[in-house]
């Protein structure tokens, strides 16, 4: 039986298949600009399941797939019989008759494993709690057309160290060769295995990858400086605490200082201003988050032929 190809966290790629989707990714988006055809996924169809709330994943697989001459379907579980008690695997086996690829949007990470184990096409993680690998193809897209290079580059995540973002960069870290440190406060840190696979993986390509409870420390030196929300969606109702608790890791115009003078700054949106991240940076002339938005449209896009064509 052929093996299939699911993209559920960044360990899924390696090191030459990151450079290879960016690689096709730089040369997609040149095609879209210039109006070079590029319909490798004619006649085929993308299913999206979202549990959770969206804007960027949901219009870029969508546009994606129209751009690549095939066609994307949205299925809310509220209307699905999954809503109503109809298990992951019987979907996950139905759907895989009629589509060409499933990309799922959900809360639990071992929904999308329990999906791919029972799918016959290819499954897409477009994020769970603890994973959200398609955002981070798009970072690493975007650090490599600002810097022209991933390798050797240090990277500084400052925020919920245990969220989605941070996982699938360690990841992303570990695998394409940046160093990497994470500043986050204490009961927010990292999922040790994750971050110990990263500390591991980092090691031997002679790289670091680092976790300081100082984000001034974290920020030292970084080419590039990411954060992400302070409060995830599926833990609205501990948005008050957090807001105390992160205060001390907001990236604002004093933190920054530290840094390499051509630092970048990446969020993957949506961005809540003067919380995690002042309006002087993510407004400034450092920050490229609505490039980095942008590429998850062609980073996808080279994903998407990857895996179905
Ligand atoms: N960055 C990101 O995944 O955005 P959406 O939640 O809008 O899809
Ligand atoms: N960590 C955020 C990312 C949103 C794209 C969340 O899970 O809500």
């Amino acid at each position: 039986m052929k093996t299939i190809n699911h993209l559920l966290t960044i360990n899924d790629l390696t090191k030459t298949e990151i450079h290879e989707l960016i690689a096709e990714a730089v040369e997609i988006k040149q095609k879209l600009k210039n109006g070079t055809p590029h319909q490798h996924l004619a006649g085929k169809t993308l299913g999206m399941i979202f549990e959770k709330s969206s804007t960027r994943t949901r219009v870029s697989f969508e546009v994606g797939m129209t751009q690549l001459g095939g066609h994307a379907i949205f299925l809310s579980p509220k209307d699905m019989q999954l809503g109503r008690g109809e298990s992951i695997a019987d979907t996950a086996k139905v759907l895989s008759r009629y589509v060409d690829g499933i990309m799922i949007r959900t809360f639990e990470h071992k929904t999308v494993e329990t999906f791919a184990e029972n799918s016959s096409v290819p499954v897409i993680n477009g994020l769970t709690d603890e994973h959200h690998p398609t955002q981070v193809l798009a970072d690493l897209m975007t650090v490599y057309e600002q810097k022209g290079r991933l390798e050797g580059l240090n990277m500084a995540f400052i925020g919920d160290g245990n969220n989605n973002m941070t996982h699938s960069l360690l990841q992303g870290a570990a695998r394409a060769g940046l160093n990497m440190t994470v500043a986050s406060p204490e009961g927010y840190e990292p999922n040790k295995q994750i971050f110990e696979e990263a500390v591991q993986s980092a090691k031997e390509s002679g790289k670091a990858v680092q976790f300081y409870a100082d984000p001034y420390k974290a920020v030292s030196g970084a080419d590039i400086i990411v954060t992400d929300v302070w409060t995830s969606m599926g833990h609205e109702e501990e948005a008050a605490d957090r807001l105390r608790k992160f205060q001390p890791y907001q990236i604002n115009d004093d933190l920054v200082a530290s840094a390499a003078d051509e630092y970048i700054f990446l969020h993957c949106l949506p961005a809540h201003r003067e919380e995690e991240v002042t309006a002087s940076i993510i407004d400034g002339p450092r920050s490229f988050v609505f490039d980095e938005a942008e590429n998850r449209l062609h980073a996808q896009k080279a994903l998407l032929k990857k895996l179905m064509n």
